[in-house]
């Protein structure tokens, strides 16, 4: 198996200041690197979802602010980029947050010196992303050891995923599919079940190509299926990731989520979440306020694909002109969460489960009420 940790979806180039990333709607045919030289190409890649995953997009935001100080570290200019990055993409917390700490870092510094001190503070996004993704990953693969022992340690422990949440969707090793690796490392036998992940195909596409290359064995399933594998307790476990949670512990993740959450409940099987801090919005409260992102319905009525001709080709589904809608995201009431693995640990889905972790980040009055 390969080991997993050194690869990376965000680097900056051999020149210093140029920041390279992997052009993720080209996977999982071709491997093709981009290079931003600007805060609009930094807000076009988040938009056009050549980067995404909740804490890749915020990295990406951090450095957005690193190219427009370097181009003009003018106020004016950096609040412009400020709106532009933060604009690209709504649901996930990540990118706000960055985009606000790496100007919160250079904003009372004087202009010439706000470049260095913006690439310095996305840097630091990113390290401190790294060593979350590692705890997350330690904390999930206990979950995931303990799943096995209540099967009776048969293995391989039967784990379920949604979306993409591995190292390329965040700056190290991941989230949910950080705790997948962790355990495979330690020597338990694992299966790994994907969900396909319309329209874009994260799971088919990103995820399946990443456990693929780590030799983690799996079976891509058609999102429609996973209700089918829960109900006859085919699943141990269900670990997906988060682009944004309420201070409560609601969850919004990736479209069809949610029902996800509702089988695994139906049929008493653990639905976890892993979660990052940066991805929790302590300002929210109710997770129906975290705003979800539409896009455009062409990406349901259409798929792309490798044709036998070689090339990648689009081939439309729907009778011509048939109308679609794109919620690209859903919320997860926490009543249905079994945990969040954060990087401190594993928390109820409660205020008081999170303010406990991160009593910092709660006042005192609001932890008593879960
Ligand atoms: O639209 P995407 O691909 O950016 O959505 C990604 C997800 O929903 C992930 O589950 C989430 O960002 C967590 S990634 C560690």
């Amino acid at each position: 198996m390969v080991r997993i940790g050194d690869q990376r979806a965000i680097w900056l180039d051999d020149d210093g200041w140029g920041v390279r990333v992997i052009d993720q709607r080209a996977l999982p045919h071709a491997f093709r690197v981009l290079r931003l030289e600007t805060a609009a190409e930094a807000a076009g890649a988040i938009r056009e979802m050549a980067v995404r995953g909740a804490p890749l997009i915020g990295a990406t935001g951090a450095y957005g602010v690193a190219l427009a100080a370097r181009a003009d570290p003018a106020d004016h200019a950096l609040s412009d980029a400020e709106n532009l990055l933060k604009d690209a993409r709504p649901t996930g917390a990540n990118l706000a947050w960055a985009v606000d700490r790496v100007i919160g870092a250079v904003g009372d510094l004087p202009p010439p010196r706000r470049a260095a001190a913006a690439y310095a503070e996305a840097a630091r996004i990113c390290e401190e992303d790294v060593a979350i993704n590692r705890a997350i990953g330690e904390h999930g693969a206990e979950l995931i050891a303990a799943a096995g022992e209540r099967a009776g340690g048969r293995q391989p422990v039967e784990v379920l995923t949604h979306c993409n949440t591995g190292w390329l969707a965040t700056t190290g090793r991941g989230t949910a599919l950080a705790a997948v690796y962790e355990a495979a490392e330690r020597g338990i036998q694992l299966h790994v079940w994907v969900t396909e992940t319309r329209p874009r195909e994260q799971g088919a596409g990103l995820t399946a190509w990443e456990l693929g290359q780590a030799g983690v064995p799996f079976t891509v399933i058609v999102d429609g299926a996973a209700g089918h594998l829960l109900q006859r307790r085919r699943v141990d476990l269900v670990i997906v990731g988060t682009d944004r949670t309420s201070a409560a512990g609601d969850v919004a993740n990736k479209i069809g989520t949610y029902p996800l959450a509702l089988a695994a409940r139906a049929s008493e099987i653990p639905f976890y979440v892993a979660v990052p801090s940066p991805s929790i919005d302590w300002t929210i409260a109710d997770g129906l306020a975290i705003p979800i992102e539409e896009r455009d319905p062409a990406e349901v009525a259409a798929v792309s694909g490798l044709a036998p001709s070689g090339h990648v080709e689009s081939v439309r589904l729907v009778p011509e002109g048939a109308p679609a809608a794109n919620w690209a995201f859903d919320v997860t009431p926490a009543g249905l969460v079994s945990g969040l693995i954060t990087e401190r640990g594993v928390a109820r889905a409660t205020r008081s489960g999170l303010g406990a972790l991160f009593p910092e980040k709660t006042p005192a009055g609001a932890r008593i009420q879960a």
